[in-house]
């Protein structure tokens, strides 16, 4: 069995300085590549504007919950290592909230009316999720923390992102990039997420079930989120509508020709994927995924 300073001597600082400020984000501004701004087609029309402003709040809310789990997790790791760790994410998630706060800007919201904006679209299960996460933060419970700010909201995060990533590649490159770097980012947090629950685990078996209750209240707020957000979802091919001009350009992931989804298949699509990542996630590491009731 690999101890845990094996487990995580690629997950230092250095690692980090290397992978990230000195390599995929080299060079970006606030994420993406300089002088790149939203396109014309979407700040001239009120209606996908708006919508866009919506989605982005929903990223900012997720990535301040990330930024408060990952900074507590710091304070409540075991070991050193782990607290350097997470020192890492936590910056990372401080640049996620900041890049997606910025792209609020760029959308057009107003410096002062950020907050506002953030209060008022807010999906009530992003944040029933964020109250449930962040009280075991509160609680210090190392374990609870990280199964639930790295195997489920950066898991969500990561895909959430891919699916956007492949929407707006074509028609809008400057949100791409910013998703892309996130995207970077995420796919490291998982890894160092799941491979530090199954040491955990392994040392307390006792607490699988603790980690399976969890995980059933923490999927059933996900669920209902995605739910939120596509129920208010305009038709979804208008951001790509120019690309679909180009058979070439069209929006594909996971398989499925997004611009020929109805917001109702794309939510299917979107759940079925994160849950089938976390029930593949949790079998790696021992744990039988529970269907989510409501609480
Ligand atoms: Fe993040
Ligand atoms: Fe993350």
């Amino acid at each position: 069995m690999r101890g845990v300073a094996d487990l995580i001597s690629s997950f230092t600082v250095q690692h980090w300085l290397e992978s990230a400020a000195q390599g995929h984000l080299l060079g970006t501004e606030h994420g993406h590549h300089a002088g790149e701004r939203e396109p014309d087609w979407l700040l001239a029309d009120g209606t996908l504007r708006a919508r866009a402003i919506e989605t982005t709040v929903q990223l900012v809310v997720a990535e301040r919950c990330a930024l408060a789990a990952s900074a507590a997790l710091v304070g409540a790791a075991p070991d050193e290592a782990s607290a350097r760790y997470f020192a890492t994410q936590t910056l990372d998630e401080a640049r996620h909230a900041e890049v997606f706060r910025q792209r609020l800007l760029d959308l057009g919201v107003a410096r002062d009316g950020v907050e506002d904006a953030v209060r008022d679209a807010a999906h009530p299960s992003l944040l029933r999720f964020a109250d449930a996460l962040l009280e075991r933060a509160d609680r210090k419970d190392f374990l609870a923390t990280l199964v639930g700010a790295n195997l489920l909201l950066d898991g969500m995060a990561f895909h959430v992102f891919e699916l956007l990533h492949a929407r707006h590649d074509a028609p809008n490159p400057k949100f791409a990039h910013t998703l892309a770097g996130a995207i970077a980012d995420e796919r490291r947090h998982l890894r160092f997420g799941e491979s530090r629950i199954a040491t955990l685990l392994r040392a307390d078996p006792a607490r699988r079930a603790d980690v399976e209750r969890l995980q059933r209240e923490l999927s059933y707020w996900v669920l209902a989120a995605l739910a939120e957000e596509f129920a208010q979802a305009p038709p979804p091919r208008a951001p790509s509508r120019r690309a679909a001009r180009d058979p070439g350009k069209r929006a594909h992931w996971q398989g499925h020709d997004l611009d020929a989804l109805a917001p109702g298949e794309l939510e299917k699509l979107l759940a079925h994927t994160v849950l089938e990542e976390f029930k593949m996630r949790l079998a790696r590491i021992g744990v039988t995924y529970q269907t989510p009731v409501r609480p």
